[in-house]
């Protein structure tokens, strides 16, 4: 879901990219987008596999979070207040959400689109359905949403290539476990045959240093990037990233370590976690 298509971002960047996929019922539909990302030189899909449902989002209920949004009195007052942004706004080229509207037959705006993705979601998603992605793309399939070790595995029996263990931002299962909670069992299992990531809940550099001690190869960021983009643009994007990444270096020079291929359970002072002395981590 974006108001990028996979063809504007391939456009417009000459760096690798991914392409994050949904399965939807319309098969047809998904197939075509696969085929997409394939023509559009896509280096890797990243198949979500924690959204099989929409998950009860109490914020968004509360705030009126909506798809078109809806004009409330705030939501016009808030707009009153920012004419410059609206403005800004108004004069971009995408309003709408590109990969879908135009590809589909009966999504044609935002309310059309709204009803058509909330009937769209597939709750028969199953391991399997890594198999026959993996082969209609021919490349790389990193399977998201991954929170426990036995699924990790059942991740890589079917094909995955690589796991971001994550729990969509706790966005969708209240009271589902922290990713770092869990990054240990996971690691453990599947570490040594492929790529572990880590997403939800990185708000400094020792959020990563910490994911990166317990084994993940990289970790991901949601919605820091998007505070950054609302306070300041694409600035604002580089100014979240540059913060991260000094808070990082910083926590590395204060635990001694020079080189981030270094970092490992060694610097983790932890009750229930393994000793200081142990191994370090593959990383
Ligand atoms: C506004 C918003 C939209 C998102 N849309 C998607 C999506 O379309 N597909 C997906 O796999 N995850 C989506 N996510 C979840 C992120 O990919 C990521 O897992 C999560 O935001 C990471 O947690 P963090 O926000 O705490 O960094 C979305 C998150 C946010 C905040």
């Amino acid at each position: 879901m974006s108001v990028c298509s996979i063809e504007d971002i391939a456009e417009n960047t000459t760096a690798p990219f991914w392409f994050q996929l949904y399965v939807m019922r319309d098969r047809d539909f998904i197939n075509r987008l696969i085929d997409r990302a394939k023509a559009a030189k896509c280096s890797a899909l990243v198949l979500t596999m924690d959204l099989q449902i929409l998950g009860q989002r109490h914020k968004d209920i509360k705030n009126g979070l909506s798809t078109p949004p809806k004009f409330t009195p705030y939501s016009i007052w808030q707009m009153m207040q920012h004419p410059l942004w609206c403005a800004r706004m108004l004069g971009t080229k995408r309003h709408t959400f590109r990969n879908i509207v135009g590809h589909v037959g009966r999504v044609h705006d935002l309310a059309s689109l709204s009803a058509w993705t909330a009937s769209q979601f597939d709750p028969t998603l199953n391991w399997a359905d890594v198999k026959w992605i993996k082969e209609r793309f021919g490349g790389p399939v990193i399977v998201k949403g991954v929170l426990d070790a036995d699924d990790a595995q059942a991740a890589i029996d079917n094909g995955a290539d690589a796991i971001v263990v994550s729990n969509h931002g706790g966005r969708q299962l209240d009271g589902a476990p922290s990713t770092i909670r869990v990054l240990p069992e996971i690691v453990d299992k599947v570490g040594h045959k492929t790529e572990v990531y880590l997403d939800s809940g990185i708000r400094m550099g020792q959020d990563v240093i910490k994911a990166l001690a317990y084994g993940a190869k990289a970790t991901f960021i949601g919605r820091p990037m998007l505070y950054g983009l609302g306070a300041g643009g694409e600035a604002g994007v580089t100014r979240v990233l540059e913060i991260i990444r000094k808070e990082l270096d910083t926590t590395m020079a204060l635990c001694g370590e020079r080189d981030i291929l270094n970092v490992g359970l060694h610097n983790i002072y932890s009750n229930d976690m393994p000793p200081r002395n142990a191994p370090k981590a593959r990383i």
